[in-house]
This record gives structure tokens, C-alpha cells and sequence, in this order.
């Protein structure tokens, strides 16, 4: 396990380093992302999805929940579970992702699926300051997130 904190004065700075960031992912990596409404996790998301040049492919009502960006090397799973019910867990199409070890998993909210998914993953936990300025604490829990708490740290 290791720790981290970074920190991010602006919605283009958090961008900046997500992209940095994005470098290290070689696919079968899962990042939680933590933090209250507005904190900028979709904002870190869409950084990544960016500096990797995925787009964003055609969503169905019933995945609202899971949004997947993709090129031809790369797939990324982007999950918000704010609005799930509770017993709709395991309606939600999970299986394919879950399968693919070679996806990048970004999840929002991750609680419901967090039990189901390996341990070895980077939390990044979005603190709000004052104005615009962000903490990104970070925890990490095994060699491939460890690997990731360091290029995160470094992208700053
Ligand atoms: N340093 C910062 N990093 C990221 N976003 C910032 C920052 N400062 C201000 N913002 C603004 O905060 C908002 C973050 O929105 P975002 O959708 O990423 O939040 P979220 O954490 O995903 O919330 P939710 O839990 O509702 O999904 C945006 O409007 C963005 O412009
Ligand atoms: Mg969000």
C-alpha cells in the first residue's frame, strides 16, 4: 500500500495531470474515484479518455450507468453508480467488463461493485478547497495500482 496526495488549482489543471497520468495505463487497471458531487471526477475521466484519443461509444438507456471509450488497443469502462438502485446491480451488464482484463476501469461512486472487482486498484479520493483548488489523496493496494500512485504523483 502506498499514499499520495496531489493537488489541482483549476478544471484545466485536473485535465493536465489526468492526461499525464494516462501514460501509465497499459490496459487492466481500475481506478476508484472518490469525492462529493462537483469534485471533478468526470472531469479526471474525460482527461484520461482525451490524452488516450477514445471515443466514446453509443450508450444504451439500459448502461446508462457505464459509459465505454475505446480505440482500436484500448478499451476504458467509465462507471457512475450514484443513481443505481440497489437491487439493480447485477442487471447492468457488468460480465463483459468484467472479463476483459485488459480494460481500464473508471469508477464513480464504485461501492456496489467494489466487492466484485479486484483489490488491486488506485482510490483517488477529490477533497474541495477553497475556489477551484482540489486535493487528490490517493491510496493504492497492489503492484499495479502502486505503479499508478507513482505516475499520478509525478504528473503533477
Ligand atoms: N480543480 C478542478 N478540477 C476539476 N474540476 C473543477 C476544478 N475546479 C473547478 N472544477 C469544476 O467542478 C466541476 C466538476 O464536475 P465533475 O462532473 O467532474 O464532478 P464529479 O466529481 O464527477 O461529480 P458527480 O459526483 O456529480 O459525478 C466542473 O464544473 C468543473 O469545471
Ligand atoms: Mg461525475
Amino acid at each position: 500500500m502506498k499514499t499520495g496526495k496531489i493537488f489541482s488549482h483549476s478544471r484545466a489543471h485536473t485535465l493536465e495531470i489526468a492526461g499525464r497520468f494516462a501514460r501509465a495505463l497499459r490496459g487492466g487497471e481500475i481506478v476508484f474515484l472518490r469525492g462529493p458531487i462537483g469534485a471533478g471526477k468526470t472531469v479526471f475521466v474525460k482527461g484520461v479518455a482525451q490524452a488516450l484519443s477514445l471515443k466514446s461509444s453509443p450508450t444504451s438507456a439500459s448502461f446508462s450507468l457505464m459509459k465505454t471509450y475505446q480505440n482500436k488497443h484500448t478499451r476504458l469502462f467509465h462507471i457512475d453508480l450514484f443513481r443505481l438502485e440497489e437491487n439493480e446491480v447485477f442487471n447492468l451488464g457488468f460480465e463483459e467488463m468484467l472479463e476483459d482484463e485488459q480494460a481500464i476501469i473508471l469508477a464513480e461512486w464504485p461501492d456496489p461493485i467494489a466487492a466484485v472487482l479486484p483489490s488491486d486498484r488506485l482510490e483517488i479520493n477529490f477533497v474541495l478547497r477553497q475556489g477551484d483548488e482540489r486535493v487528490l489523496e490517493l491510496v493504492s493496494n497492489g503492484c499495479v495500482s502502486d505503479r499508478l500512485l507513482e505516475a499520478l504523483c509525478q504528473a503533477q
